[in-house]
């Protein structure tokens, strides 16, 4: 493909993120917002079916509720190559964490067809549904559906913040939960998983690299805790009497912050929600319940911090007369790229005259789930000061028709490398 031609797919697949960035594609009227199964992920959904259209693909929705688009191979019915990435958002969101990866694969698609190109394996898009994580504490549902690796018993009392259950999100669909597993793939389905993703940290920006080469994502754990305290009243209770369980609270995120700063490793831990319950100016709060997100590049590292962040909760109750109960609710190993194909990426980028970076990724991304079906890849492209999960987030239209370009160089020497 000439190189008008990627900036002509790049351009497109950015104005296509920016299309979904707004209602009725977001939840919300003020920023974008779009939570699984909601009907902001309904109406992408619909948008996104008729664009893999137009591009050459017969669309189908999973019994997850994946979007996925299938181009044949030089044979109907061959295994496929899987390019996905996620649909669904953080709260005011950034337009490309996700969508952006979609649209390349889509690109990709449409200038094989256009050019009536076929490989000896099929092309499959998939637009997962649940990667972020921001309607339900856990997250990569859809994908681990498509892994094999969701048990059903792992959406068992699984409630947003409205207390409605996956079970019940997924009926509202037309879905049901004890179908769910019908979205495995068989491995003999798939050769490989390709996901391209903006980098949402600073160093290929720093280095003056459009792409980058993902060698492997961190590992994750997240965890609900509730502390427990006692409400009372605001002007009667003194202070010495008090079991005040949001002060216990910030002192446990305090904690969270101390534990990650003084790893003096790649350990990072977050808070990032907090419910205050009653919740009113005159009542000493009663219960606090929070997220909490450890990661880390290996999963030692990442497990003796979260060891280590629990047993300082445990000396902020036992201190404060007040309990504090962590629950695990996610557990993500670290995930190494399969090497082979990190290599043939590589070469890809190379072809573009780009020096082929390699990096970690410390955000995590479906290709770490995905590794348990199949050999994964992940191409990183640049994005503006490395923000993400922000609606300032950024990536260009010329960097993102690069990744096209070094993406259908992939996929040529995948097909290569498959002996043909
Ligand atoms: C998703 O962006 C995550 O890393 O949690
Ligand atoms: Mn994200
Ligand atoms: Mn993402």
């Amino acid at each position: 493909m000439v190189s008008a031609q990627t900036d002509a797919a790049g351009a497109r697949a950015i104005a296509r993120c920016d299309a979904l960035g707004v209602a009725p594609y977001s939840d919300s009227e003020t920023g974008l917002y779009r939570a699984w199964l909601s009907p902001a992920h309904a109406a992408a959904q619909e948008q996104l079916a008729d664009w893999m259209r137009h591009a050459g693909m017969d669309t189908r929705v999973d019994a997850a509720s994946n979007l996925i688009g299938r181009y044949e191979g030089t044979s109907t019915g061959l295994p496929a190559l899987l390019i996905g990435s996620h649909l669904d958002s953080v709260r005011d969101a950034g337009r490309y964490d996700g969508p952006l990866g979609i649209m390349l694969g889509i690109e990709c698609v449409a200038a094989l067809h256009a050019a009536g190109r076929r490989l000896p394996f099929a092309i499959e898009v998939i637009a997962f549904g649940d990667e972020e994580g921001s309607r339900f504490p856990a997250s990569m549902f859809t994908s681990r559906a498509v892994a094999g690796t969701l048990i059903e018993d792992a959406l068992e009392g699984v409630a947003d913040a409205n207390g409605i259950s996956v079970a019940e999100a997924l009926q509202d669909w037309g879905l049901a939960a004890s179908t769910i597993h019908q979205a495995a793939r068989a491995p003999e389905e798939v050769i490989a998983y390709l996901e391209a993703h903006i980098e949402q940290g600073p160093v290929l920006e720093a280095e003056g690299l459009a792409l980058g080469v993902v060698t492997g994502i961190a590992a994750q754990l997240r965890f609900e805790v509730s502390v427990r305290g006692r409400a009372g009243h605001a002007g009667t209770s003194p202070m010495p009497l008090r079991f005040d369980a949001l002060t216990a609270a910030a002192e446990c995120v305090l904690a969270v912050e101390a534990v990650a700063r003084e790893a003096g490793s790649d350990l990072v831990a977050t808070v990032g929600r907090m419910q205050v319950e009653p919740g009113a100016t005159n009542v000493v709060p009663g219960r606090v319940t929070f997220s909490l997100d450890v990661r880390a590049g290996e999963n030692a590292t990442r497990d003796v911090g979260a060891a280590e962040i629990l047993r300082r909760f445990d000396a902020v109750a036992a201190a404060r007369g007040v309990r504090v109960e962590a629950t695990k609710v996610q557990d993500l190993a670290a995930s190494p790229c399969d090497t082979h194909l990190i290599e043939l990426l590589a070469q890809a980028v190379e072809a573009q005259d780009i020096a082929p970076r390699r990096l970690v990724s410390g955000a995590g991304h479906d290709a770490m789930v995905m590794r348990a079906l199949c050999p994964t890849a992940m191409l990183f492209i640049r994005c503006d000061g490395g923000i993400s999960h922000n609606p300032a987030e950024r990536a260009s239209a010329a960097d993102a028709g690069v990744a096209v370009a070094a993406m259908l160089d992939f996929i040529e020497r995948l097909g290569v490398a498959r002996g043909n």
